[in-house]
Parts: structure tokens; C-alpha cells; sequence
């Protein structure tokens, strides 16, 4: 591999004992290209979460496979779920830091690497506090942190902003967007907001109902976020379709209005 960081090929994933088995997806395609910001949709138990895990190593697949480019640590990708999951009983830098922790190769520029983290995500002046002291959008930006600070090749972001009101939300998707440009990171990130889908992906992939499946994709040009409401009336469309469990359309890049989009930026 190596053209792409993140590759699913034919991923299929079961539940159950044998014969009375549930498919969560089948068949299931996907390729994430090098520093892209790839948003999944789809209806609540399509199997969202069971992929990112498969992708994260936290789980296996049944048929298939996921190839993962491999970064200097390996196999290299970090996960931040809704919840921060922060350990209590250490203050923000630590917190930061166990992300380090389990990497084989932990060097002098540890530390370097830690400060320089905490400063990107704004946590110099809460270095000290501890997670009961934090607020929910503080907490996420540490949980955040806690993953990019491996510079993982591929960061999963599952829901990272559903548990925040609409303003921390707001502040977090634009912290993510400067980190991720400033880094060069590749992101593939679950949401059910698709506002936040358009106004953060590069791409926007539907996953339709169980067995699921990519569904339908659409690509945003580069830098350009405009024609927004008509997008999202397209893809509610398209959810509401998949939602009802009507026949999803093959996979592919939508030859209509994203194509189109007029050239405003954000
Ligand atoms: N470990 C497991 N054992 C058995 N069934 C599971 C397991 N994990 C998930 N499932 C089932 O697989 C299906 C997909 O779950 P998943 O959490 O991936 O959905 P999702 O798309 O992330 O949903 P949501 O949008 O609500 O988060 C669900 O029916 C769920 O109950
Ligand atoms: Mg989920």
C-alpha cells in the first residue's frame, strides 16, 4: 500500500453466535486519502463506531481488510471518543502525556513534544488542573491533545463534539480544523450534525443502514465551503432514504450540486 494512510477493502463485520448471526456492515469500502478530513454519517447503529474500532485495532473484522500506512510507531492510530475519558487522578499535563506512554520509542523530545501539544491545544495555563476542575469542551481539548501528541498517522474522531453545547462546539470544530492544518493530520471523523460534516470534511461518506455500507460520498473543494444549505438539504435527503431502509445508491462521488460549489471560503 503506502499511496494511502487508511484503506478498508471488503470489511465485514458480524455479531452474534454462529447462526444466528447480525451483520453490522458487509463488503465494505473505504480509502482515506493523506491529510483529508473524512466525515461518516449514517443512522444510529449502521456500524459507525464498530468500524472505527476495526480501524483502530480495537476490534476485528470477520472478512476483509484494513490497511493502515505505517508511521513510525507501527501501526499508528489514535482514537478520541465523546467521552474525554480523562484519568481523574492526574493533572491535564499527564493526561497529555499517558498518550506517550505505551509508544516503544519514548526519546528526548518527549518532553519537547508534550509542551509543544499542550500549547497547540491551548492548555499551557491549565497544565496544573485536573479533570474534575475542567469544563466539557476543556476536557476534550486534553483528550484531543492525549491523541495528537503521538502524532498518530491517522487520528478517529467517534461523536467528539456531541456531548458539547453548540458555542464549545463551535470553538472545538475550529481548533480542529487549525490543528489539523497546522499538523497535516488525516482525520476520519463520525458525526451525526451534518452541518459540522460539511463545514468540516474534505469528503462526506453516508453509511446506509445494517449491513452497512458506504452508501454515498461527496467531495468538498478544497478550501471552499459554499452552497452549504443546498448540500445539506442533498445529504438530509439521502439520510432520510438510507434511514428508512429505502435501496442505497452505489458508492460514489455525487456528480451534482458539490461539484458546483461556488467559490466562497469560511
Ligand atoms: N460488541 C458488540 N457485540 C454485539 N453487538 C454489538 C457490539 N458492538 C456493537 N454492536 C451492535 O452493532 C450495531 C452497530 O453498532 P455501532 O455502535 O457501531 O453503531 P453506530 O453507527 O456507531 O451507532 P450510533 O450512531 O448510535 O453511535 C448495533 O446494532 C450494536 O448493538
Ligand atoms: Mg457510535
Amino acid at each position: 500500500m503506502a499511496a494511502y494512510p487508511l484503506r478498508v477493502t471488503g470489511g465485514t463485520r458480524r455479531f452474534g453466535p454462529r447462526g444466528r448471526q447480525f451483520t453490522v456492515f458487509e463488503d465494505l469500502d473505504l480509502t482515506v486519502e493523506d491529510r483529508e478530513i473524512f466525515v461518516l454519517l449514517g443512522p444510529s447503529g449502521c456500524g459507525k463506531s464498530t468500524l472505527l474500532r476495526v480501524i483502530a485495532g480495537l476490534d476485528d473484522l470477520d472478512a476483509g481488510e484494513v490497511e493502515v500506512a505505517p508511521g513510525k510507531h507501527g501501526r499508528d492510530v489514535g482514537i478520541v471518543f465523546q467521552q474525554p475519558l480523562l484519568l481523574p487522578w492526574l493533572n491535564v499535563r499527564d493526561n497529555v502525556a499517558l498518550g506517550l506512554r505505551y509508544r516503544a520509542n519514548r526519546g528526548a523530545q518527549e518532553a519537547g513534544l508534550i509542551e509543544e501539544t499542550m500549547a497547540e491545544f491551548g492548555l499551557g495555563d491549565l497544565a496544573g488542573a485536573y479533570p474534575d476542575e475542567l469544563s466539557g469542551g476543556q476536557a476534550q481539548r486534553v483528550s484531543l491533545a492525549r491523541t495528537v501528541v503521538t502524532r498518530p498517522r491517522v487520528i478517529l474522531l467517534d461523536e467528539p463534539f456531541g456531548a458539547l453545547d453548540p458555542l464549545t462546539r463551535k470553538t472545538l470544530q475550529q481548533w480542529l480544523l487549525g490543528i489539523q492544518q497546522s499538523l497535516g493530520l488525516t482525520v476520519v471523523m463520525v458525526t451525526h450534525d451534518v452541518q459540522e460534516a460539511l463545514l468540516l470534511g474534505d469528503r462526506v461518506a453516508l453509511m446506509s443502514q445494517s449491513p452497512g455500507r458506504i452508501s454515498r460520498t461527496w467531495t468538498l473543494p478544497t478550501g471552499e465551503r459554499g452552497r452549504q444549505l443546498q448540500l445539506r438539504d442533498e445529504v438530509l435527503r439521502a439520510y432520510a432514504e438510507v434511514a428508512s431502509g429505502a435501496v442505497a445508491k452505489p458508492s460514489g462521488r455525487s456528480a451534482g450540486a458539490l461539484n458546483e460549489v461556488a467559490s466562497s471560503t469560511l
